[in-house]
């Protein structure tokens, strides 16, 4: 009998919901996404955010069962990330898969938002790269996106280790924040990526923070780097500053992501590295990574790089299958950890 798992995330600024079959094959996966709402601040203005998930969230539930060509009785469980994220934006998905849970007599199961990320990857796709098949453990993960840059080690489902994180902006912030300078729009990682191919990345010697002994990281020296050095040019901005700009901090920001991912799968004897996340998306990331390290390197698709529903609902499934089950007192957790 086949395990069919409801998934639904709304930690950020995307209301979404999917059915995954069997932890790895997607049924739906549907996503409203709020960049037009946000893009007009250069970044997620929070309580605008819970507000378009109350909005979204029945029509998105609705949308994904339609596709998925099934009804609620067809459901085995529902699964909810219930951490980490904006208090509000939680709040939403989790109590609307409360009382769905309730009302039609299905388990909840409570998912770490990052371990979804994880999970990402062993969802079946069309694309090359993608699923990993008889992987062999510990995997080393590098989740990246615009809430965290974490290096988290797999050693198996369900057991993880802290390796190191960002002290300060996420990778994905710095890029938004450092877009928005640049008066390139919202968000900022993919089109900063298209505007760096027109630039030079050594036109400006921007700072890497080492952070030597730490597998950490620290972007907001390099954001304050880029703000003082655009203060130096006065008047209208030639084109060439910017995409010398951009290709500039895009290198440093990927520099310091790959040297150090590399590093940690070296000496943690990694067999592999799994790039999750929004920012996973850049291809000069991935290209960074991939000559830096000697394992396979696993990426996704962009629609599963980015918050989606089918990454919780497959977290869900391996929790749901080790028993796991969510009381009716489940809190959201916005600072919820991994490891
Ligand atoms: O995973 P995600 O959808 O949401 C969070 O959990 O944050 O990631 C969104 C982040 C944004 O900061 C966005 O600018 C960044 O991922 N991003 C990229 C690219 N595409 C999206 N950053 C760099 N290069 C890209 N191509
Ligand atoms: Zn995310």
């Amino acid at each position: 009998m086949s395990v069919r798992v409801l998934g639904i995330e709304t930690s950020c600024d995307e209301t979404a919901a999917a059915v995954v079959e069997d932890g790895n094959t997607v049924l739906s996966n549907v996503i409203a996404s709020q960049v037009d709402l946000h893009a007009q601040y250069g970044g997620v203005f929070p309580e605008l955010a819970s507000r378009a998930h109350v909005e979204a969230i029945v029509p998105v539930v609705e949308k994904a069962l339609q596709q998925a060509h099934i009804g609620w009785l067809d459901l085995d469980a529902i699964a909810v990330t219930y951490g980490p994220g904006l208090p509000g934006s939680l709040l939403v998905g989790l109590n609307f898969a409360k009382g769905a849970s309730l009302g039609r007599g299905l388990p909840l199961i409570p998912v770490n938002h990052l371990e979804g990320h994880l999970y990402a990857h062993w969802l079946k796709t069309d694309v090359e790269g993608a699923a990993l098949g008889n992987l062999q453990f510990p995997v080393l993960a590098l989740i990246v996106s615009g809430g965290h840059t974490e290096l988290i080690l797999m050693h198996n489902f369900g057991k993880y280790e802290f390796i190191g994180g960002t002290l300060d902006d996420a990778a994905g912030e710095a890029f938004d924040k450092v877009a928005r300078m640049l008066d390139l729009g919202y968000p900022g990682g993919p089109v900063i990526e298209k505007t760096a191919q027109q630039g030079n990345p050594r036109a400006f010697n921007f700072p890497r923070a080492w952070l030597p002994g730490t597998f950490d990281f620290s972007f907001s020296g390099l954001k304050t780097d880029v703000m003082r050095t655009l203060h130096r040019y006065h008047g209208p901005r030639p084109l060439r500053l910017t995409t010398d700009m951009a290709a500039s901090f895009q290198a440093a920001v990927i520099e310091v992501l790959a040297v150090k991912t590399a590093r940690a799968a070296r000496e943690l004897e990694a067999t592999g590295v799994l790039l999750s996340g929004g920012v996973s998306a850049n291809q000069a990331l991935r290209t960074a990574v991939r000559a830096r390290v000697n394992v396979p390197v696993y990426t996704l698709p962009l629609n599963l790089c980015t918050d989606n529903g089918a990454m919780i609902a497959a977290a869900g499934t391996f929790r749901y299958q080790a028993g796991i089950r969510a009381g009716w007192d489940l809190d959201i957790d916005p600072g919820l950890r991994l490891a």
